[in-house]
Parts: C-alpha cells; sequence; structure tokens
C-alpha cells in the first residue's frame, strides 16, 4: 500500500502516493516520478507502473497534476501545460527531503500527455537523470494541430476565439465552462476509428475497466488556449548527456509523436515499439505492460545509477 504525500508546486499543494519497496534497507534508493494522462488521476494507470516498479526495488511516485485529482488548486481541471512541467520539478523537490531517496538518482516517467510534461521538465531540471515516456502526446501540438494535422487553421481560430469568449464570461463572474476529454457516451466513442486513443479512452475512463470518481471526464475549454502555445518537445535536445527513452505501441495513432521527439533528441535515446499495442494498450493490458514494466526497470537500473 502507497502512503498519502503532499507538497508544493508553485503554491499549490499537491497529493501523492508514495511507494517504498518492501525491507526499504538503511539505505538510499533510485526513485522514479510518475504523472497521469491527461483527465487521468494517480489511482489508474500511473499507479499501476508505479506498484511494478516499486516491486522491482525502485521508491515511486505517482501524483495528481494541480487543479486535478486530490490535489489543490482553481479553477478545478484547468490543464495547465507550464504548471504541469513544474509539478514534475516539485515532485522532485520534494523527493530530494526524504531520507530513503537518493537525490542522485531520480528519474521521470510521464504516460501520454505526461510523457510530454516529464520530458519538458527534464529539459531544464538536470536533477532528473533519466527520462521515459509511454504512449507520450506533445498535448501542445495536438491542441494546435489535432491528431496527424487534422485540425485546420479555420477550427483552431474558432477554438481560440471561443476561449476569448471563455475568458471575458469568467471575469464577468461566470464559472468555467466545462468540456470533455474522451467522448462522452458510448455511441459517440464508437463512431471513432477502431483502436484510435479516444475511442479506446472512452473505454478506459468512462466504464468499469479502470473508471475513477476522480477522472471525471473534465477539462477547463480555455485551457485550449496554453496549451495551443506549448511545446513539450522543442528543447529535447537539451536531456543529453542524460538519456532519453519513449515507448509506443506499433497501432498506437500517436506513435508518430514519440517518433519526432526521438529523432530530435540527442544520445542516449531510444524508441522502443511494442508490437500490437495501441496507445491505450500500454495503460493497463497486462501482456504489454508486462515487457514495458521489464524495460522500463533495465533502463531505469542502467541510468539511475551512483555516479
Ligand atoms: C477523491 O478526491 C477527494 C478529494 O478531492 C478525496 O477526498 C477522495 O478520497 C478521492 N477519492 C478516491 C476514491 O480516491
Amino acid at each position: 500500500m502507497p502512503s498519502k504525500v503532499t507538497f508544493q508546486s508553485q503554491g499549490i499543494k499537491l497529493a501523492g502516493n508514495l511507494y517504498l519497496p518492501e525491507n526499504t534497507q538503511p539505505k538510499k534508493h533510485a526513485t522514479i516520478v510518475i504523472g497521469h494522462p491527461g483527465g487521468g488521476v494517480k489511482e489508474q494507470t500511473a499507479g499501476l507502473y508505479a506498484e511494478k516498479l516499486c516491486n522491482l526495488g525502485f521508491i515511486t511516485l505517482a501524483f495528481d497534476a494541480a487543479y486535478q485529482g486530490e490535489s489543490e488548486g482553481l479553477p478545478r481541471y484547468l490543464e495547465d501545460p507550464a504548471q504541469r512541467v513544474e509539478d514534475f520539478k516539485s515532485a522532485v523537490s520534494y523527493l530530494t527531503t526524504l531520507k530513503e531517496v537518493d537525490p542522485e538518482r531520480i528519474g521521470v516517467l510521464g504516460i501520454c500527455a505526461a510523457g510530454g510534461y516529464a520530458t519538458c521538465a527534464a529539459q531544464t531540471d538536470v536533477r532528473i537523470k533519466a527520462v521515459a515516456g509511454i504512449s507520450s502526446a506533445d498535448t501542445g501540438e495536438l491542441w494546435r494541430e489535432g491528431m496527424n494535422g487534422s485540425l485546420s487553421f479555420e477550427d483552431l481560430q474558432k477554438g481560440l476565439q471561443e476561449c476569448a469568449r471563455q475568458r471575458t464570461r469568467e471575469a464577468r463572474g461566470e464559472q468555467p465552462y466545462l468540456s470533455n476529454w474522451v467522448p462522452k457516451t458510448a455511441a459517440d466513442a464508437e463512431a471513432l476509428p477502431p483502436r484510435s486513443l479516444y475511442r479506446e479512452a472512452y473505454d478506459y475512463y468512462r466504464t468499469p475497466r479502470a473508471q475513477h470518481p476522480n477522472s471525471t471526464n473534465a477539462y477547463v475549454f480555455r485551457s485550449m488556449d496554453k496549451l495551443v502555445q506549448f511545446s513539450a518537445f522543442n528543447f529535447v535536445h537539451l536531456i543529453a548527456p542524460r538519456p532519453i527513452l519513449l515507448i509506443a505501441g506499433t497501432d498506437a495513432d500517436t506513435k508518430y509523436l514519440s517518433e519526432k521527439a526521438i529523432q530530435k533528441a540527442k544520445e542516449p535515446k531510444e524508441l522502443f515499439l511494442v508490437s500490437g499495442a495501441s496507445h491505450v494498450d500500454l495503460y493497463d493490458v497486462l501482456k504489454y505492460v508486462d515487457p514495458v514494466t521489464q524495460k522500463l526497470g533495465q533502463y531505469f537500473s542502467q541510468y539511475l545509477v551512483d555516479y
């Protein structure tokens, strides 16, 4: 069972689950900070990987992003990429205060949106000694261009116009307008292509497969104007000589985002493809999660070593 912890991130109190390996010897441990996908909470796929990596001997911390889950911050359900990046740095700061943690051996792991945020944090926080992402997404590119460039310039402009109206309404006292991360109904989901991220995300987040009361399928619509000017991988070359590992399914519609990021990164870098897996398969389908965990275990053992 993890212990519940809290820490500050730019004045916002965040909630995390801290997993300590059993028989903690009186030595300091390699530690991995784990961030959840957009719309997720720490108890879902982030918690699953936290538990599995803890079983391999790492201290792990799965945390809720600011404005979401059990973390504080208003307005609720804002997706602020700059804050999301800061949350990773703040988690590292918190971990350096724990006696069990070796501050020289801290790595980060992000899933989906957090794959982008974790990578972005590591670009300039050199306390992060190794970066990994699973089904990584650059939320900036997705909101700016749509999946595979499917969003037209006109529709982008319409979205930004709507953000502007929402900001003005909030200034006049209205509540933030909430949009949804994944389709609202099974019928809406089934209208999407098989194996696609948003179709399978409905199954993951909105059915007993992984639904959680604090993962509400809501985000503040005007987060869009923050997301559109964010770029997760713009300075990915700054991570070297520290390593980056991105893991993606061969059937994932987001695979191209990991490919582009790895292309731009400097060595040591690796794109690890999981044959036959979709984006969401890597969240919880054990026949994929197990080899992914094994790969992550090898990777973090190799790079989170005493220098
Ligand atoms: C959901 O979050 C609230 C605080 O925002 C917390 O009290 C509650 O325990 C959480 N629910 C679960 C099931 O984790």
